[in-house]
């Protein structure tokens, strides 16, 4: 047997040294040097799989149409995909704990009826997944359930049944016998993704591999996969809401700008094929503190209410909060208010949150917070069948926002009766629509034009 050697990793990027450091040189990050036993590290004559070489050829040779994608069962999941999954693909399918990883991908397994599919679970026992299955209540004689963590055993089984798609959930409980370290340790994970990498290439399987990820990136792994996978897909949401995002952060296939949003209900995750009609709480009488955003998740419009609550300080400092908004720009647009338009809000506590839980980055959503916090603060209500899409500048000024096509159009087929745009947005209005569309340059203006 080789003498064990040892090398440490940071277990926040994944950078390799011989000996223990404080600070990672690479990303900065303090105490993150754990040390783990490689043996041998590459006995490349162990491999599973070992790809034919090939040579060179010219780049108009190639004969375009070779990437075979597979339609899976949920719409949703093609669309960030790209249109589909691609044969030999290698998808990195990460989330925090507890979000619906397992049960989305389960659920395509359950329904990708005439396709053989291999669910390898490292985590869950086989009667775990069985009473999974059955809350999912799809019944399916094609797919098995594996449940095994060594990477060697997964080939053999792999290499015996020959499913057409694989799931592995999750790469941290994965482990190779060509390595020392323990299960999910940077080194055990990197050799176990090359691995499927190598056998998602050779045979033309598509592979999906589940990976933790964690806020504080505290548990080791998907951050330093992303570069060797050709997807990566990040499952988002609020565990205590209902709403769930997929989002594609890197696609060797198509684009990173798409956007899938699942519903968590007993019986496993539904797909939302219109957002915006959920996301906006169906009311009769207009309330005060409520403004509907035209905002856009990548090249997905969606309508959001923001909801905002302004009252008097009790104690002596106010209190700001916002709930799936950034608080410092939450600042910056009370400060605006206050000092461009006039506004007492130094004495006041200010509440905003989001609806749905869903977290909202686009500046196109400024126009609806001031004007959910002013129609708060002044106890006006704002007509449900108004939207805003404006970003806010710091002299007042109501600055254009991108696909504003797009935003108008969306908000025209929800039925909206106003939309209030930047006036430098007016080349790109359509020409024949039914909404009115209302445009503004100024924060006073926009105001004379809403409150009258
Ligand atoms: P899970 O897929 O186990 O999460 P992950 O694999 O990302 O760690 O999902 C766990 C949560 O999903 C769990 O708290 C219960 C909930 N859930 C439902 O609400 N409905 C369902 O039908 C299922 C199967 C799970
Ligand atoms: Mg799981």
């Amino acid at each position: 047997m080789a003498k064990a050697r040892t090398v440490f990793f940071c277990q926040n990027c994944g950078a390799q040294s011989g000996k223990w450091i404080g600070k990672c040189p690479n990303c900065g990050e303090w105490n993150t040097y754990v040390e783990e036993i490689i043996q041998k590290e590459q006995s490349h004559s162990k491999q599973a799989f070992t790809p034919a070489s090939d040579k060179p050829h010219l780049i108009t040779d190639i004969i375009p149409g070779n990437t075979m994608r597979v339609p899976l069962p949920d719409n949703e999941l093609n669309r960030v995909l790209g249109g589909g999954l691609v044969q030999g693909s290698l998808v990195l399918f990460g989330g925090e704990p507890g979000i619906g990883k397992s049960t989305l991908l389960l659920q395509v397994a359950l329904t990708m009826n005439k396709m053989k599919v291999l669910y390898v679970s490292g985590e869950e026992s086989q009667d775990q997944l069985r009473l999974r299955a059955e809350r999912i209540g799809i019944k399916n004689q094609n797919c098995y359930i594996l449940t095994e963590t060594s990477i060697q055993n997964i080939f053999q089984q792999a290499e015996a049944l020959k499913p057409e798609l694989l799931v592995i959930d999750s790469i941290q409980t994965l482990f190779t016998g060509l390595i020392d370290s323990t299960p999910g340790s940077i080194s055990q994970i990197r050799q176990c993704t090359a691995d499927l990498m190598r056998y998602a290439k050779t045979t033309g399987v598509p592979v999906f591999i589940i990976g933790h990820i964690t806020k504080d990136g505290s548990i080791a792994g998907p951050k330093v996969l992303e570069h060797m996978v050709d997807t990566v897909l990040q499952f988002e949401g609020d565990t205590h809401h209902i709403y769930r995002l997929l989002r594609t952060t890197k696609n060797r296939f198509g684009s990173t700008s798409e956007l899938g949003i699942y519903e968590m209900t007993g019986t496993g995750l539904r797909e939302v094929s219109n957002p915006s009609e959920v996301l906006i709480t169906a009311r009769e009488e207009p309330v005060s503190g409520v403004a509907i955003a035209a905002v856009t998740e990548g090249v997905r419009p969606l309508m959001i209410e923001t909801q905002a609550l302004v009252s008097t300080a009790a104690y002596g400092t106010p209190q700001r909060s916002a709930t799936g908004y950034d608080l410092r720009r939450l600042s910056m647009l009370l400060a605006v208010l206050e000092k461009r338009c006039g506004f007492r809000l130094a004495a006041k506590d200010v509440f905003l949150n989001i609806a749905g839980g869903i977290k909202v980055e686009d500046p196109a959503a400024d126009l609806a917070i001031v004007t959910a916090i002013l129609s708060s603060g002044e106890e006006i209500p704002i007509s449900p069948r108004y939207c805003f899409a404006g970003e806010i500048g710091l002299s007042g000024e109501i600055r254009p926002v991108n696909r504003i096509e797009q935003r108008i159009a969306e908000a025209e087929k929800m039925g909206f009766e106003q939309i209030f745009i930047s006036r430098y947005n007016k080349k790109e209005i359509p020409k024949n629509n039914h909404i009115k569309v209302q445009t503004v340059a100024k924060m006073e203006e926009f105001f004379t034009k809403l409150f009258g």
